[in-house]
């Protein structure tokens, strides 16, 4: 066996020969361990996000099989433990709120146990940055294995993409342009294998941006669930965590500033989604690096987008892993000069190394960088008397006709005000102007919903209106897309300038120079802000509690205040 650098942390479980030594070693062999699975051996954790109620990570426990064949293999002891999982689409209000617990779960769990290495599975939107944001502060040598995109979506002959086709599907359904049983048959062909969302959405998002991070093997990002060299990559994935424990290859030597630059230009050239903003912040603040939403709008400067990937373009990810994948888009960043090629990654290779020999195979999905699928990329960064800390759009997924624009604000006071009146034929609203949302930021909502992108008005929809400005605190899919602001900050419930905003108020968007601008005067805007009320608390007790009373704004990640940070993997005293 490889000689370790330094002691193994399980160690101080397993390598005891007293009573608590007997007392860590025996449970476990109650499962077939035999004596020499304690003797100096790396112990792997390998955290699984399996949930039936998280069906995007359905499989993972397939997945995990593989990894645990790798960590033997390499000579590890593998021991897979469960985290909180998240599933997107079954939780309330909204998985994001459960973002944060998770990783408190993570952190904690890895660091209480006898580990010297980890390896997360991850797959369904916020068991990424919950599993990374948890091990970042613990802080162990780690490995990202993503659990793939599922299988391209197919109804009646035609593709179809997660979530992008059912916000579409569904006004048409609001419209009246396609029936109920049209409606449930295209439900069982949108999800018709394992694995995540299939567009570039937020799974899918992250998923590269492990892989871009250096946290993830080559190939990470893309390969879909069903195909079997996703088990590869797990597998290699379990042969290489144990190698890492030797090297002492701990996260944070990983996750350093200049992986965070090449995510957020890798970012701008899949075309991904918003909601990776906040995340990266997140990320970045447990490992000490001050990424602002500055940087988000500097390094996206001069990248194109270069996948043609729903929610903007044509194609899945599936599409995108036969293509080339991730590899094919960093090193084309790479021979632009926009990737920092020394950026280390998990396999002790640069970034650069891992990607220089990429080839792609199908130049309509992956473009060449002399004529991208969008010259445009990346996120702009407005600011302004609506947003003084900032909020997001994503120009690629907007109309172009609506960058600079002045309109009559038509302001709703929570999503249920939203839900309320916007299919009331009686709404005061033209196609000039742009729809406000209130409340439905971190503290707000809470949890900052993927609420962003309102519904189109039925009135305008039948006059055949697809898209309008929308501004709000709150988050969008990334399989969605529209000329919607969102993430403003501070957000309304947090006494930020949005609560101030009234029906008729003129707001002009200007994403050319970067503003977003409330035409009211200052001196109204205070008599508006002295007689505003926040609004009542969600919760007196619980979680719901500690989450609002220490969630921080989206501009510093939405993270809670006393998780940003790491406090490493110290062996905790006895427990006897
Ligand atoms: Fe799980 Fe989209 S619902 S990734």
């Amino acid at each position: 066996m490889t000689e370790t650098k330094k002691p193994l942390r399980s160690q101080a479980w397993f390598g005891r020969q007293d009573k608590m030594g007997f007392y860590y070693r025996s449970f476990l062999k109650n499962s077939g361990t035999p004596q020499d699975a304690f003797d100096g051996r790396p112990v792997i954790g390998i955290c699984n996000t399996w949930s039936e109620l998280t069906p995007c990570n359905g499989h993972f426990r397939d997945l995990a099989k593989h990894v645990r064949e790798g960590v033997l293999e390499a000579g590890g002891y593998p021991l897979e433990f469960p985290v909180s999982s998240l599933g997107e689409v079954t939780m309330r209000p909204t998985a994001m709120l459960y973002r944060n617990l998770a990783s408190m779960d993570v952190e904690e769990a890895i660091r209480a146990h006898p580990l010297d290495g980890v390896v997360l599975l991850m797959g369904c939107d916020k068991t990424t940055p919950a599993l990374v944001m948890g091990a970042a502060s613990a802080d162990l040598p780690t490995i990202g294995v993503s659990g793939g995109p599922q299988l391209r979506g197919v109804y009646r002959g035609q593709i179809i993409g997660s979530g992008t086709n059912i916000i579409s599907m569904s006004e048409q359904l609001r419209a009246g342009e396609i029936t109920l049983e049209e409606f449930h048959e295209a439900e069982a062909g949108m999800n018709r294998s394992s694995g995540h969302c299939m567009t570039m959405g937020t799974a899918s998002t992250m998923a590269s941006l492990v892989e871009a991070l250096g946290l993830g093997l080559p190939e990470n990002a893309a390969i879909p669930a069903a195909d079997a060299r996703r088990n590869h990559l797990a597998r290699m994935a379990g042969r290489r965590i144990v190698e890492m424990v030797h090297e002492d290859l701990i996260l944070s030597k990983i996750l350093v500033r200049e992986a965070f630059e090449n995510a957020i230009r890798t970012l701008g050239a899949i075309g991904g989604s918003t909601n990776a903003v906040v995340h990266l912040l997140a990320i970045a603040r447990r490992v000490g690096i001050e990424l602002t939403l500055a940087d988000f709008d500097r390094l996206g400067q001069g990248v194109h987008c270069l996948v043609d990937l729903m929610p903007s373009g044509r194609f899945l990810m599936e599409d995108f892993y036969y293509a080339g994948g991730l590899p094919v888009v960093l090193r084309t960043l790479g021979e632009q000069g926009l990737l920092h090629r020394q950026a280390p990654t998990v396999n002790g290779k640069t970034l650069w190394e891992n990607v220089q020999a990429a080839q792609c195979w199908n130049r309509e999905v992956i473009t060449e960088w002399s004529a991208p699928f969008k010259p445009e990329a990346g996120m702009a960064i407005l600011r302004g008397n609506l947003a003084p800390d900032g909020a997001v759009i994503k120009p690629s997924a907007a109309m172009p006709e609506l960058m600079q624009h002045t309109g009559r604000a038509v302001v709703f006071e929570s999503i249920e005000d939203l839900h309320a009146r916007k299919d009331d034929d009686t709404l005061d609203i033209d196609p000039s102007c742009i729809m406000v949302l209130k409340n439905c930021g971190p503290k707000g909502y809470p949890g900052m919903a993927e609420v962003g992108n309102m519904p189109i008005p039925k009135k305008l929809l039948k006059q055949g209106v697809r898209d309008m400005i929308r501004i709000s605190d709150a988050r969008m899919s990334g399989t969605a897309y529209g000329t919607v602001v969102l993430h403003v900050a501070p957000e309304a419930a947090a006494g930020g300038p949005l609560a101030l905003v009234r029906n008729g108020d003129m707001i002009t968007l200007d994403v050319p120079a970067r503003s977003l601008h409330l035409h009211v005067e200052a001196a109204e805007l205070a008599a508006r802000r002295a007689a505003w009320v926040p609004p009542p608390a969600h919760a007196g007790r619980g979680y719901v509690k500690l989450y609002t009373d220490h969630v921080l704004q989206a501009d510093q990640g939405a993270d809670l205040d006393f998780l940003v940070g790491r406090s490493g993997s110290p062996v905790p005293r006895d427990n006897h």
